[in-house]
């Protein structure tokens, strides 16, 4: 066994580590991609395919990744090493600690614009009649302002990160996560009731089961993948953080369920809204910095409902940034030995550097330099997201499926329940994610 039967005693409460988890799933790809790959897909039939994936893949990874962190009580990396003796699985697990470190360095600039879309929208800075949002958003992603935003979600990440699992990761999380949800339905009753909210309601969830195909399960499955925080350590570091009491496998449903219910609300937010002001839906970055704001700018009030909603996304994605940016703290500590505050303190300063290079290649300086036809900032996602994360999934499906024989005891699962969770982790979710590889490479086409 390796140093990592650590002499820290970090544990979230009960209730807390559902509310953190919750606040990592909740991100960005509930609030912009969510919906609009629902509404593409089939509206209500879409939702459907993807409860199907969340109970197929999402839940039975996420168990398997809170299992292995609560089993080996160690970081992403040590945990496997702990529960099977074996370097190679250590090795393997490293990489769930590469992935949300690179993420991380990313993530921080998206997080950073919509904290300055926040400020702006509250300031009526959004509000003008005829503003060109478009080349409002690449004015500012050129300019050296996101660098400045960037820093500050390093310094609120690693400053709550600084503060310790329960009063800071889980302090955090209990504040903003029901405050989230407050501003989420106040944004949906507003949305709702705006004139021509019915025809985005309908884009939304109208249910189209001719729309699904082979394409749509793909999509669902990689969402599910990724909405559940899986692949990137996140949950191996907060399971190492649970009480022994605690249901994991209750735990599972209950993150499965919250991240359903702030997805679909935000659906509830973003169609009414585009539709009512005759926009074209769109996801990203275009949906979030240049239509929604359009409409917010023609709304009575629009600088309050648009600075509330990049609130909520500010929120969202903070939480989730806090996060993935303790999986490298995690390690740090632990491999080598550093106090919280100083692990905190260096792997936010190496992420923001790291960050700077992806900051300014959006639309700024750095643009240029596309290697490969992408931008800097193209590559961090594309090699997280694409390659490194089903990789990660692959190897805790495999660890757990395969090579950890007490899964079942630690998950606190027997007879049916277990034999499921194994069908599922031994031969479904390793063809599923090598299909979602795959076909997000460009390998397959479908
Ligand atoms: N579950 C998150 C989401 O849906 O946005 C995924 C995520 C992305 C978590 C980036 C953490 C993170 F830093």
């Amino acid at each position: 066994m390796s140093n990592s039967t650590s002499k820290k005693k970090e544990r979230f409460t009960s209730s807390g580590f559902i509310l953190a988890a919750i606040g990592s799933a909740v991100g960005l790809g509930n609030m912009w991609k969510f919906p609009y790959i629902t509404g593409k897909h089939g509206g209500a039939a879409f939702f459907l395919l993807f409860i199907v994936c969340l109970l197929l893949v999402g839940l039975p990874i996420l168990l398997a990744e809170m299992t292995i962190g609560r089993g080996g009580r160690g970081s992403a990396s040590s945990s496997f090493y702990n529960l099977s003796g074996n370097k190679f699985w250590g090795f393997l697990g490293f990489l769930s600690v590469l992935t949300p470190f690179l993420i991380m360095s990313y993530y921080a600039v998206v997080a950073g614009w919509t904290l300055h879309y926040a400020v702006q929208s509250f300031g009526g800075a959004l509000n003008g009649q005829g503003i060109d949002f478009k080349q409002q958003f690449v004015d500012f992603a050129a300019s050296g302002m996101p660098v400045v935003w960037q820093a500050v979600v390093m310094v609120i990440c690693g400053g709550v990160i600084a503060k310790g699992v329960s009063g800071g990761i889980e302090k955090f999380n209990k504040i903003l996560i029901p405050g989230f949800l407050i501003i989420l339905i106040v944004l949906m009753v507003r949305s709702v009731s705006l004139p021509g909210a019915a025809a985005g309601i309908e884009f939304f969830l109208k249910p189209d089961f001719a729309k699904l195909d082979a394409e749509s399960a793909l999509v669902a499955l990689g969402h599910a993948f990724f909405s559940l925080s899986l692949g990137m350590g996140i949950m191996i570091t907060y399971g190492s953080y649970v009480e022994k009491q605690q249901s994991l496998g209750k735990a599972t449903f209950a993150i499965g369920l919250g991240d359903l219910i702030y997805a679909f609300i935000a659906g509830l937010i973003i169609f009414p809204t585009v539709f009512s002001y005759g926009l074209e839906p769109g996801e990203g970055v275009g949906l979030a910095f240049m239509a929604l704001p359009a409409a917010f700018a023609q709304m009575p009030f629009g600088w309050l409902f648009g600075g509330m909603f990049f609130l909520l996304l500010a929120i969202a994605a903070l939480t989730s940034a806090v996060s993935i940016l303790e999986v490298p703290v995690a390690y740090a500590m632990q491999k080598w030995q550093w106090s919280r505050k100083k692990a905190a303190v260096i792997i936010s300063t190496v992420c923001f550097v790291l960050g700077v290079p992806a900051a300014l290649s959006v639309t700024g300086v750095l643009n240029s330099f596309q290697p490969g036809g992408k931008t800097i900032f193209d590559w961090f996602d594309f090699s997280t997201s694409y390659v490194l994360m089903p990789i990660c999934g692959m190897v805790v499906t495999l660890f757990t499926g395969y090579a950890w024989k007490r899964a079942g005891e630690e998950a606190g699962l027997k007879g049916f329940g277990y034999k499921l969770w194994m069908v599922l982790l031994r031969f479904v979710s390793p063809v599923l994610i090598l299909l979602i590889f795959l076909y997000s490479v460009g390998i397959i086409s479908v």
